[in-house]
């Protein structure tokens, strides 16, 4: 047993069960997420409140021990990884849904908390939270709120920022920092709760959260449409975006090479679509009705086929069948099988923009190296595109920053962002200082140096200071 747990127990022992300590014993049987290094530093309190949180961060802050906040463990830029002689601070325990108010329509959930778990709890009452990714099943609330996340439904209601209407936190000086507003409108003030919302981890640890629910519509209806760029999608986007008796519930686009692999991986036939069309647009929109939303898709699809050149289309007959079209776009995981460690981005440019920014960026990777292409996806509606790198050669060290070149160039020029709704994490630093606002960079650090004086709060994640 390691020296830190054993002090851990001995000065925290009054906790009881309220605080869970775990060591690199038992932490070698868990899943330690998407990044290797999440259970690098081999011990992790997992505190059932608010308190024995606050207590353990005290602690830490008296102890000169960096804290590394974790949730799901599922993001994907290494923003929970952590080191030897650091501690993970987990809200596993913190996972109680404790309040749905129909009527209001928000709960009251612990940090830990599954995506999922609150999205059928928030079902049976006709509502969700109105955010919606496709590790939902791991995603705690506190996590989606430590990044900002964004996910399918932006387009409509935004991202996690807009969701979030109150908080409670560990600072890190250790003091509880509760603002449990379950009001939409608060005008009194600088909102010090939004500045937790996308942080990282680095100005405090959520608890607890307070979030806004939305009106949930199960009548559905799901397609995949052949399109032959991403204009003549968001076209088909407006106008079921238009119509009054329609609420458009998804729409993400599969750029060639990404549908024909993810389709391929699963067996699934692509005989509906016309060889080498060039992108797929999977559109799924909800009405009073589900033979109302289907009719209105078929509908608008014909009403648009000519006019946008749409290559292919195919109307899921079942749940079964618009769950396989979603997996088509969801299980993005055959990437890395094809093209281990490939390099990947998830940026947004405006969606007008797109078609561009893709062409541009095609031509920039194949000026890295010939040959060089990309896996490109993602939410077209808000222009927030994933993309991998692939190609002979991709991960070679020497050509990482020119990959990285290639990617954001256009990006923040055309009023995007570098990253989108994945965070900055480890793997996206170098973006941060280069393609980062420099002005909001510098704001960002006086805060930090502010809250969290000794640079406790998972350090060298988003670089504070420069790397
Ligand atoms: C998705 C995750 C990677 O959209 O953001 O699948
Ligand atoms: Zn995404």
């Amino acid at each position: 047993m390691s020296e830190l747990i054993r002090s851990l127990q001995r000065d925290l022992n009054d906790f009881g069960e309220d605080l869970h300590l775990v060591g690199a014993e038992r932490l070698a049987g868990r899943h330690p997420g998407e990044h290797r290094d999440n259970f690098a530093a081999g011990v992790m309190a997992e505190p059932a409140t608010a308190e024995a949180a606050a207590a353990v961060v005290r602690w830490c802050v008296e102890n000169d021990v960096p804290v590394v906040p974790q949730g799901g463990r599922t993001g994907l830029v290494g923003g929970g990884a952590s080191r030897p002689g650091e501690l993970i601070l987990s809200t596993a325990r913190l996972n109680r849904i404790e309040a749905i108010d129909p009527l209001a329509r928000t709960a009251t959930v612990g940090a830990g908390v599954t995506l999922q778990a609150l999205q059928e709890a928030t079902a049976a009452g006709g509502l969700t939270p109105g955010i919606d990714l496709a590790a939902r099943g791991s995603a705690t609330i506190g996590g989606m709120i430590a990044t900002n996340a964004g996910g399918i439904l932006a387009f409509r209601n935004g991202v996690m920022r807009h969701q979030v209407l109150g908080i409670e936190a560990v600072m890190p000086d250790g003091s509880l920092f509760s603002d449990l507003t379950r009001v939409v409108k608060v005008s009194a003030g600088p909102d010090i709760k939004q500045l937790l919302i996308g942080s990282e981890g680095a100005y405090g640890f959520v608890t607890r959260a307070v979030l806004k629910l939305e009106s949930l519509n199960p009548m559905r209806a799901t397609a995949l449409v052949g399109v032959p760029d991403a204009a003549a999608a968001l076209a088909l986007v407006a106008h079921f975006r238009a119509r009054p008796a329609l609420q458009l519930e998804g729409a993400e686009l599969m750029w060639h090479r990404y549908f024909r692999d993810s389709a391929e991986e699963r067996g699934f036939d692509l005989g509906w679509l016309e060889d080498g069309a060039p992108a797929v647009l999977l559109v799924e929109v909800s009405a009073a009705g589900e033979a109302e939303a289907r009719a209105a898709l078929e509908e608008g699809l014909a009403g648009l086929w000519e006019e946008y050149g749409l290559t292919g289309g195919i109307v899921a007959a079942s749940l079964d069948q618009a769950r396989r079209f979603w997996a088509l776009r969801e299980e993005s995981d055959f990437i890395y099988r094809r093209q281990p460690s490939a390099p990947s981005f998830d940026v947004s440019v405006p969606p007008g923009a797109l078609d561009a920014y893709v062409a541009g960026l095609r031509e920039r990777l194949d000026a890295v190296r010939a040959g060089f292409d990309a896996y490109v996806y993602g939410h077209i509606a808000d222009g927030n595109l994933h993309i991998s790198a692939i190609g002979q050669g991709v991960t070679d060290a020497a050509l990482k920053e020119a990959i990285e070149d290639a990617v954001y160039t256009g990006v923040g020029e055309r009023g995007g962002s570098f990253s989108a709704e994945h965070g900055v994490g480890m793997e996206k630093r170098r973006a941060y200082l280069t393609y980062g606002n420099p002005a909001r960079r510098a704001a960002a650090q006086a805060i930090k140096a502010a809250l969290d004086p000794k640079n406790l709060f998972n350090p060298g994640k988003v670089p504070f200071r420069a790397i």
